[in-house]
């Protein structure tokens, strides 16, 4: 046994059990320092995200040293603005709630060893979540003021369809239960926000590219540009993105001719054929999304939920794309507010939560650690 099995966090399930609703919740994967207080799972009173962008913005992604200093800088006020914001204090808290896997083990590192001080000190349960599936769990969070939820209840949700769409993952899902996942397709090179990011990079639009290429992209008609959706081998349910950036850049920079054949020229940058080929690439990015959704619809004709999450399912056309494909195949499309697609805490305090709830609250040990991959999808 090591020191740390030694020192226990207090389970105190059992009886105590039905009283305890308030969870706080630290996501540190890869660059938001962000911690939240949830309220049973779903209620949502404070979600604060530091978000690093200006620090790594010269590089147009994400440096790992960089983002586990400025994580290390940030933690504790981060932690502090979300129980004021929420009206309590660290005392009135039930669990600690982490997120521990998969991201950048350094910045994983920081936020795991916040969470462990913090249920020590408190003397509470203590609760390691996967980012990836706190994605999928983050479209049953809401706001104190939301009208009570229509949707289907976590519990009756399954088995269900996963989509995670974000910078770092771009997966299709199988869940029995929201922390019984088998993944059933992934991308076999970028991730589509990756690609997203990528795309801005050659256009000198600011990183994260996301949001601009998206706002571009809806004054521009996609028509005007003809790049590819990758559709892979007939049943699979893997995704590529790179052919797609690869021809962003051909038709950015222009092809030269072989042997006094073929060729283009570049295109000219005016901000019109940048609407248009932002436009182009946000059609060709949901075509593939879309597609593999429709296989996997097939494949699984049992799942009448899809649950959706990442960064990426802020995006305006996929919104919309999710919706009509739910709408005409039956299924129940449970996806994020805006505010809860990005890395939050909020998913991580909810997730855990209903962890902890489906386990009578026993605790992690304090030996618990970060894990730079999924250590809990098959
Ligand atoms: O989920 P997230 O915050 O971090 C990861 O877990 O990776 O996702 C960040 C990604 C970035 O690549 C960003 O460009 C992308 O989400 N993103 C968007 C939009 N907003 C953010 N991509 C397309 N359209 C958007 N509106
Ligand atoms: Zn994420």
């Amino acid at each position: 046994m090591t020191p740390a099995d030694q020192l226990q966090p207090r389970d105190a399930g059992g009886a105590n059990a039905p009283e305890r609703s308030l969870v706080l919740g630290i996501e540190s994967s890869c660059d938001e320092t962000a911690a939240s207080v949830v309220d049973r799972g779903t209620r949502v009173l404070s979600n604060v995200i530091a978000s690093q962008h200006d620090l790594h913005a010269e590089y147009r992604g994400v440096v790992p040293e960089i983002a586990s200093r400025a994580h290390a800088e940030r933690i504790l006020p981060v932690v502090e603005a979300a129980l004021r914001d929420a009206g309590v204090s660290a005392r009135d808290m039930s669990a600690i709630a982490i997120g521990n896997r998969p991201g950048l083990i350094g910045s994983l590192l920081v936020g795991v060893a916040a969470g462990k001080a913090l249920a020590w000190s408190l003397n509470i349960p203590l609760v390691g979540v996967d980012h990836v599936q706190a994605h999928m769990y983050a479209g049953y969070l809401t706001r104190p003021s939301d009208a009570p939820s229509t949707g289907p209840s976590i519990d009756h949700a399954f088995p269900a369809l996963g989509l995670v769409v974000s910078g770092g993952h771009t997966a299709l899902y199988r869940l029995d239960s929201p922390t019984s996942v088998q993944r059933l397709g992934s991308t076999r090179d970028d991730a589509v926000g990756e690609a997203y990011d990528k795309i801005a990079a050659l256009l000198d639009l600011p990183f994260p590219g996301g949001p601009i290429v998206d706002q571009l992209a809806q004054q521009g008609d996609h028509t005007r540009f003809d790049l590819p959706v990758s559709r892979l081998e007939r049943h699979s349910l893997d995704f590529s993105f790179s052919g797609l950036k690869t021809s962003v850049l051909y038709t950015l920079r222009g092809v030269p001719s072989h042997n006094g054949r073929g060729g283009t020229a570049p295109m000219d940058r005016t901000d019109q054929n940048i609407r248009n080929l932002c436009a182009a690439f946000q059609h060709a990015c949901s075509r593939a999304i879309i597609l593999k959704l429709e296989r996997a619809i097939e494949q699984h004709p049992d799942c009448a939920t899809l649950l959706a999450g990442g960064g990426v399912t802020a995006n305006s056309l996929l919104r919309s794309r999710l919706g009509e494909l739910c709408a005409r195949s039956g299924l129940r499309l449970v996806i994020p507010a805006m505010e809860f697609c990005l890395d939050n805490g909020a998913m991580i305090a909810g997730l855990g939560q209903h962890t902890l709830a489906q386990r009578n609250w026993a605790s992690d040990p304090l030996s618990i650690s970060a894990s730079a991959s999924s250590t809990t999808i098959t």
